[in-house]
C-alpha cells in the first residue's frame, strides 16, 4: 500500500516536471543575455498599453449602452410637442405656418409660431455652427449611424443649440423670415408645412384652409431654406433628428 503510493506520487511528480520542461521557445542561457535600454524602454511602453488597455476595456464595460425597443405608443390622448426653427428666404410678409390635422381644429390651438425677419445669409460665427452641425448629422446619417453609440458612450450629449447672436447686422433690408417655436399637436395624422402666402384667418372652410398669395409676383418666391430645428417631443441626448441642419438652395424661384 505504502509502496503504491510513493511511486504514484514519484509518477505525478515527474509528469510536472516534463510540463514545466516544456517549452516552445528555446531557452537562452543567462550568459548571453545582454540588457539594453532600448528593450526597457519597450517593456515600459508595453507595460503602460497592457495598463491602459486594461482601463479602457473596464470602462467600456461599466459605461451605459443604449438599447432601442419600439412599442406602439396607445396613449391617444396625450400631446406631442414639435419644435421648429426654420429659415425661408422670403420676408415673413409672404410666408405662412401651420398645421392640419384631421381633428381640423384651427391652427392656433396648437400655440403659436414666432415669425421674425432676418436675412437669409448668416453671420461667420452662426455659419460656423451650422456647418458643424450640418456636417455631423450628415457624416451620422449617410455613412457611420454606427459612430453614435461610440459618441453617447462618451457621454457625448447632442441637443442641438440655438445658433448664437449675429456678430455682425447686414445693412440691407431683411429678405428671410425665420420661423421658430414649439407647438403641441394632438396625436392624429396632420401635417405642418410652411409655404407662400399668409393663411387667410378670416377665410373659414370646412376642411383646411387657403394661403393668399394673390399680391406676389413670380420673383418673390424663393423656397430657399435652413433647417436648424425639426424635432418631436422633447430635447433628448442621443437621437439624431435627420433634417436639421439641411439647407437647400433654390435657384429657381417656384422650385425647391
Ligand atoms: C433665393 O435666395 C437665396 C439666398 O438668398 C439665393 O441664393 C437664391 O439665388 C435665391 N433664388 C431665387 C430664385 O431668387
Amino acid at each position: 500500500m505504502e509502496k503504491e503510493n510513493v511511486t504514484l506520487l514519484k509518477y505525478r511528480g515527474s509528469k510536472l516536471n516534463k510540463v514545466k520542461e516544456l517549452d516552445f521557445f528555446p531557452k537562452v542561457e543567462e550568459t548571453f543575455k545582454q540588457k539594453s535600454s532600448v528593450g526597457g524602454t519597450l517593456s515600459i511602453i508595453s507595460f503602460l498599453l497592457i495598463l491602459w488597455l486594461i482601463y479602457s476595456e473596464t470602462v467600456y464595460f461599466w459605461d451605459s449602452k443604449f438599447v432601442f425597443k419600439f412599442i406602439p405608443d396607445n396613449d391617444y390622448d396625450a400631446k406631442l410637442g414639435i419644435n421648429v426653427d426654420i429659415t425661408v428666404a422670403m420676408p415673413c410678409a409672404n410666408v405662412g405656418a401651420d398645421i392640419l390635422d384631421s381633428t381640423n381644429q384651427h391652427a392656433y390651438k396648437f400655440g403659436t409660431l414666432e415669425e421674425e425677419d432676418t436675412w437669409f445669409e448668416l453671420a461667420p460665427n452662426q455659419r460656423r455652427q451650422f456647418d458643424n452641425e450640418r456636417h455631423f448629422n450628415s457624416y451620422l446619417r449617410e455613412e457611420y449611424h454606427a459612430v453614435k453609440d461610440i459618441l453617447w458612450r462618451n457621454r457625448y450629449i447632442h441637443i442641438s443649440q440655438e445658433l448664437p447672436p449675429r456678430s455682425e447686422i447686414p445693412n440691407r433690408p431683411y429678405d428671410a423670415c425665420r420661423i421658430h417655436g414649439s407647438l403641441i399637436l394632438n396625436k392624429v395624422s396632420g401635417n405642418f408645412h410652411i409655404t407662400a402666402g399668409k393663411t387667410g384667418k378670416s377665410i373659414s372652410l370646412p376642411r383646411g384652409h387657403i394661403h393668399i398669395s394673390a399680391f406676389m409676383s413670380d420673383r418673390d418666391y424663393n423656397f430657399t431654406h435652413r433647417i436648424n430645428r425639426l424635432s418631436f417631443g422633447e430635447p433628448s441626448p442621443g437621437i439624431v433628428h435627420p433634417l436639421e441642419g439641411d439647407e437647400t438652395i433654390s435657384e429657381e424661384s417656384m422650385y425647391l
